[in-house]
């Protein structure tokens, strides 16, 4: 597990800034205003940053952007990063800022001299958010990250709010090391482990096993891991933060650690991305360490399925019916559409024992969301407007991309077997939706219901504002305040 940059908050001190070797970071207003550590570090420069800001690149610079003056005379930094951010600015923009710091700095120590700046704990956490890489499997002997200093006017302030950011930059980077982690070294077994290691800061943690999924009817989920010789697995993590006795909210995670498509097998071309397809685990893993870490007062369960789709002897055909835990049947068309397989009993099984207040599912489920919306936005299906409404709020203080699309009865029809309840796909058309639809028949009427279909957001192959290419981590941040809006409020 990747942790964050640790940062040390001090109060400032004019003289430390002179001697800084690495990198100094300072802020400007709009107006061009600096604080007095700016115009002190304006002064040692002999009036360069005043020149950057009398001269037309800073009319030109946007909200959160940084200019930087490289090999400033005066001062032993390598370079001064001036930060343009008002002091209206959106969080967003104090997060692209300290997103953009990150790059710049790469290894380098950096002095981020936030002196007043009303949002210094929103740009440390763009910040530590854009300081990762996935590096784990590359053997040159890496440099190690230098450290990162926030002077402040006052340090301890700006240390307690940062706090509870950085507890969701390592959930969103536990989210990003599962998800960027290749299918040979995550397999099921892997993962439930990891998911085990945080009974340490406070998760409750239980795995089933096959044997014990076959006991609770989970036909529909085994069927899909059973041409792997990776056992399935289903993880239960518990945070109980709150009131004993209120019904928590529960996630529901795919966890498919490789999707070769089974018998309906995947082309060759881009198979490989689907070491991906666990992605919706990996964001109920990483929010519920979230959750745990900076100790939210509420209650919270996230689920997982953990299975490997693989051809094989023993795989699943196309034409098999397998039994779901709900008990309805369900005619297996194409062994490629796995994912509302593995939920469906999952989300059953979720709604039985826990009786939720409501139940948010996660899943790589459709290439069809991607064709639909891109990178940009996750797919969001709901049978609840005000839950519906609350997460898309949410998501979007955020910035974390998130669009609403449509159920309906039509679309469930297309479902229809001619041997058994269902078939588990329903043609081409509106992909993501009959994907949708299918796991509602599987949400009780009286449980408020949202399915985020995330196989375009998980994981890009371009970078972020706030992740670099690979695993994005989307997610935590949004459900993260869900929580907290709507369970803590
Ligand atoms: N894991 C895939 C969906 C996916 C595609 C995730 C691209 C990430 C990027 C899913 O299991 C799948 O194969 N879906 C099929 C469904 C079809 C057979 C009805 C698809 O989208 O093609
Ligand atoms: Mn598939
Ligand atoms: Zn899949």
């Amino acid at each position: 597990m990747r942790k964050p940059t640790q940062f040390t908050y001090q109060p400032v001190e004019i003289d430390l800034i002179a001697d800084h070797k690495g990198r100094v970071a300072i802020c400007v207003d709009d107006e061009g205003r600096m604080d007095v550590s700016g115009r002190r570090v304006n002064r040692l420069t002999k009036g360069a940053v005043a020149r950057l800001i009398e001269s037309p690149k800073f009319e030109a610079m946007k909200q959160g952007q940084v200019f930087s003056l490289n090999l400033p005379a005066g001062m032993a930094a390598d370079a001064v990063d001036v930060v343009r951010l008002s002091r209206r600015a959106k969080i967003d923009d104090a997060r692209a800022a300290g997103a953009s710091l990150a790059k710049l700095r790469g290894n380098a120590d950096l002095m981020l001299v936030a002196g007043n700046a009303k949002y210094a704990a929103q740009i440390a956490f763009g910040l530590a958010m854009r300081d990762y890489s996935f590096v784990d499997h590359k053997t040159a002997s890496e440099t190690a990250k230098g450290a990162v200093t926030v002077v402040c006017g006052k340090p301890d302030e700006v240390a307690a709010s940062a706090a509870p950011l950085m507890a969701v930059a390592e959930g969103a980077f536990m989210t990003r090391d599962l998800i960027n982690e290749p299918a040979n070294i995550l397999t099921t077994t892997e993962f439930a482990n990891r998911l085990v290691e945080m009974e340490n800061i406070g998760l409750k943690v239980q795995v089933l096993d096959e044997e014990e999924l076959a006991t609770l009817g989970m036909g529909a989920l085994l069927c899909v891991g059973q041409g792997s010789d990776a056992p399935s697995k289903v993880v239960v993590m518990e945070w109980n933060g709150g009131n004993s006795g209120d019904a928590p909210l529960a996630l529901v995670g795919k966890g498919v650690v490789f999707d070769t498509g089974g018998i309906s097998i995947k082309p060759a071309a881009g198979m490989e991305d689907m070491t991906m397809d666990m992605g919706g685990a990996g964001v109920v893993a990483g929010t519920m360490r979230t959750l745990a870490l900076r100790g939210a007062k509420a209650n919270v369960v996230g689920l997982v399925g953990l299975v490997e789709n693989m051809p094989s002897g023993n795989a699943v055909r196309p034409g098999d019916v397998v039994t779901s835990m709900k008990g309805d049947t369900v005619e297996v068309i194409n062994t490629d559409a796995e994912g509302r397989l593995v939920l469906c009993d999952v989300m059953w099984y979720a709604q039985e024992r826990f009786k939720p207040v409501g139940m948010i599912d996660l899943a790589t489920l459709t290439g069809a969301i991607v064709v639909g919306l891109g990178h940009e936005n996750a797919g969001v299906f709901s049978n609840n407007d005000p839950l519906c409404n609350a997460f898309l709020r949410a998501a979007s203080a955020e910035g974390e991309g998130a669009w609403r699309m449509p159920l309906g009865q039509a679309y469930d029809d297309l479902l229809k077997s001619r041997i058994a309840d269902m078939k588990n796909i329903g043609g081409r058309a509106g992909g993501s939706i009959t994907a949708a639809q299918f796991l509602k028949r599987f949400v009780k009427d009286d449980c408020p219901w949202i399915h985020l279909d995330i196989a375009g957001v998980a994981s890009v192959k371009s970078e972020t504002t706030l992740a670099p290419t690979g695993a994005t981590g989307w997610g935590v941040m949004a459900l993260n305040r869900l929580v907290s809006d709507m369970l803590e409020a």
